[in-house]
């Protein structure tokens, strides 16, 4: 016997959701986005299945890319937030790594280490304010990497501050000005497009798409779920009932008694907590199915266990019913706005506690 809680990740979900994502740009080339561990899928599980398929894999630091190379993947990796040390160069040059550079010690660390790099991405800073240089910045950048002999093609890259807000001009600015940039150096592939973008925005012809969120099967956008964009969620987290008891009007429950019943109703409690990634702060009324019926949260969520109700009074709960936390038939960017935040977060703030169990269910179109 063990503890129930299972997240079940559909790896030919994924590969679904990447094909998708190339066929929205077909100009383009995909990165598959795996860092923070596949978004919490688990990133040696999804690459191993990408692999004969992707363009690229991109990752956020070395660690991500040498554990894929310890785990037999082949497909080259990108570093998109370029090295953060400067012997790190040596490494991607052994294991053929590719990285974004966003300044000048980055460049001096790359001229010093004499490594010969695939494909540089200079990161162009076009409104976010988080990462790159300017316009001029990236022309220098451009000018003395092709100088240096050390690599093969230099591509420029921007970061969206808003893409998922389609009524926000800066995407527009943003492109605007990443395209001035572009021309200006002339003769440079691109990069820009993250799942918004690639969803919603026109971007530019070519180059490198950067798809994320999407192929976890996950809305970037605050109104719609990934299942309305024709996305295929990948994961579904489900337990079991542990306990039911019956409750009466008055009685309270959980840390805090801060869940009063407001007539007499039944009150299941399952086996998954704030431990495995569930998050704390979901209020009272967040969604679950159990055994298919609507059930909703009743109560703070403890560390290993929350309490729930069904939202029919009319149908049973008992030991050992199937529940499904998000994933099949419970959009987790529903259960993401119960908490307060996004779908991003819950997949990736998953722990390890949960048994994952990688299948193949979706037949791949
Ligand atoms: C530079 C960069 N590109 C692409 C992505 C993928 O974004 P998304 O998950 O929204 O598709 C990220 C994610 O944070 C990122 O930082």
């Amino acid at each position: 016997m063990a503890r129930p809680l299972t997240a079940t990740i559909d790896l030919n979900a994924i590969l679904q959701n990447y094909r998708y994502a190339k066929k929205l740009q077909p100009t383009c080339k995909a990165f598959a986005v795996v860092k923070s561990n596949a978004y919490g899928h688990g990133a040696i599980e999804v690459a191993q299945h990408l692999d004969d398929e992707v363009d690229a894999f991109a990752v956020a630091a070395i660690e991500e890319a040498i554990a894929l190379r310890d785990s037999n993947v082949t497909s080259s990796v990108m570093m998109l937030e370029g090295v953060f040390e400067a012997d790190e160069w040596a490494l991607c040059e052994q294991h053929g790594f590719w990285a974004a550079i966003e300044n000048d010690i980055q460049l001096e660390w790359l001229f010093a280490s004499k490594a010969k790099i695939e494909k540089i991405f200079v990161k162009l800073d076009t409104g976010m304010r988080r990462l790159g240089v300017d316009k001029d910045g990236a022309q220098v950048l451009v000018e003395k990497l092709k100088a240096s002999g050390q690599v093969d093609e230099v591509l420029l890259m921007t970061h969206f501050a808003c893409a998922d807000d389609l009524s926000d001009i800066t995407t527009m600015e943003q492109l605007t000005y990443f395209e001035r940039t572009r021309h200006a150096i002339g003769g440079i592939e691109a990069s820009v497009a993250n799942s918004a973008a690639i969803m919603k925005w026109s971007v530019p012809e070519g180059g490198w798409i950067r798809p994320g969120i999407m192929l976890y099967g996950i809305s970037p956008f605050a109104e719609l779920t990934g299942q309305q964009l024709g996305l295929v969620p990948a994961m579904t987290l489900s337990s079991k009932v542990i306990s039911v008891r019956s409750l009466k009007e008055g009685d309270k429950v959980g840390y805090g008694l801060s869940y009063v019943a407001t007539e007499g109703h039944q009150l299941a409690t399952v086996a998954v907590g704030y431990g495995d990634g569930y998050p704390r702060h979901a209020q009272g009324g967040t969604p679950l199915k159990i055994n298919g019926m609507p059930a909703v949260l009743a109560g703070r969520v403890s560390m290993d266990m929350i309490t729930v109700k069904l939202a029919n009074s009319d149908q049973q709960l008992e030991i050992g019913q199937e529940v499904v936390l998000w994933g099949e038939g419970v959009p987790v960017e529903e259960v993401a706005d119960f908490a307060s935040t996004i779908g991003y977060e819950l997949v990736t703030r998953m722990t390890s506690r949960p048994h994952y169990c990688y299948q193949t269910l979706h037949e791949i179109k």
